[in-house]
């Protein structure tokens, strides 16, 4: 990652290879502004369930650790995620509680922005209100606006190139990652923390 860049991790939380999150996800590169270096979270597929009796028993998985780090390195991070039933996907629940888990705790006062994708009219709200409650807890800073809820999803992408092709969500996605660096300078100066840009100057 070149060194006057922010550094921006993404987390995708839908494991399907069809992914709508995913596709979502894969074109923020090619939208980010010149400053922002994205790279991905490693999956966290082979997470087991959260247990505290098996976390006493051999502490935090490697996966985790791995997965943990990479958040706790980043400038920000980015979750892309589908809604399920109204709230956050099992999986990325479960990645998120581990995460939580780890000391010191990787979210603490990290920049967060949120996206969501689904084929439903309303693009995933409320999963969206449900993974700022969850970064309360974790005092993470979330982005508030420019919210990215990509409705009718199927209908925005090339399910065969995995292409986001809707240029009006290209255009909200572009805004909010300006909006998200601008906020990383922000909440940075205010939280002591060091932006990979600042540290280069
Ligand atoms: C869904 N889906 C869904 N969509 C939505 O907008 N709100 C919801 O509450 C739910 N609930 C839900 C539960 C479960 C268990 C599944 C499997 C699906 C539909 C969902 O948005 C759709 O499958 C997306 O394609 C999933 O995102 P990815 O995998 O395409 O990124």
């Amino acid at each position: 990652m070149p060194a006057n860049k922010l550094d921006i991790v993404v987390i995708i939380g839908s494991l399907r290879e069809g992914s709508y999150n995913a596709m979502l996800a894969r074109a923020l590169p090619e939208l980010a502004p010149d400053e922002i270096a994205i790279r991905f979270a490693p999956s966290f597929e082979t997470f087991p369930l959260y247990n505290a009796d098996l976390q006493a028993r051999e502490g935090i998985p490697e996966a985790v650790k791995r997965f943990g780090e990479a958040v706790r390195a980043a400038d920000g991070v980015i979750i892309v995620s589908p809604e399920y039933n109204f709230s956050i996907p099992g999986g990325l629940k479960n990645a998120l509680d581990w995460v939580s888990r780890m000391e010191p705790q990787p979210f603490e006062h990290k920049p967060v922005a949120i996206q969501s994708a689904s084929p439903s009219p309303l693009g995933g709200g409320r999963v969206q209100y449900h993974l700022r409650q969850l970064m309360v807890y974790l005092d993470a800073l979330v982005l508030n606006k420019p919210e990215v809820f990509v409705s009718n999803a199927p209908a925005k992408v090339n399910e065969t190139t995995g292409a986001l092709t809707d240029e009006t969500t290209r255009k909200f996605a572009r805004q909010q990652l300006e909006a998200f660096a601008r906020f990383i300078h922000e909440v940075g100066a205010k939280h002591g923390a060091e932006p990979q840009r600042k540290r280069a100057s």
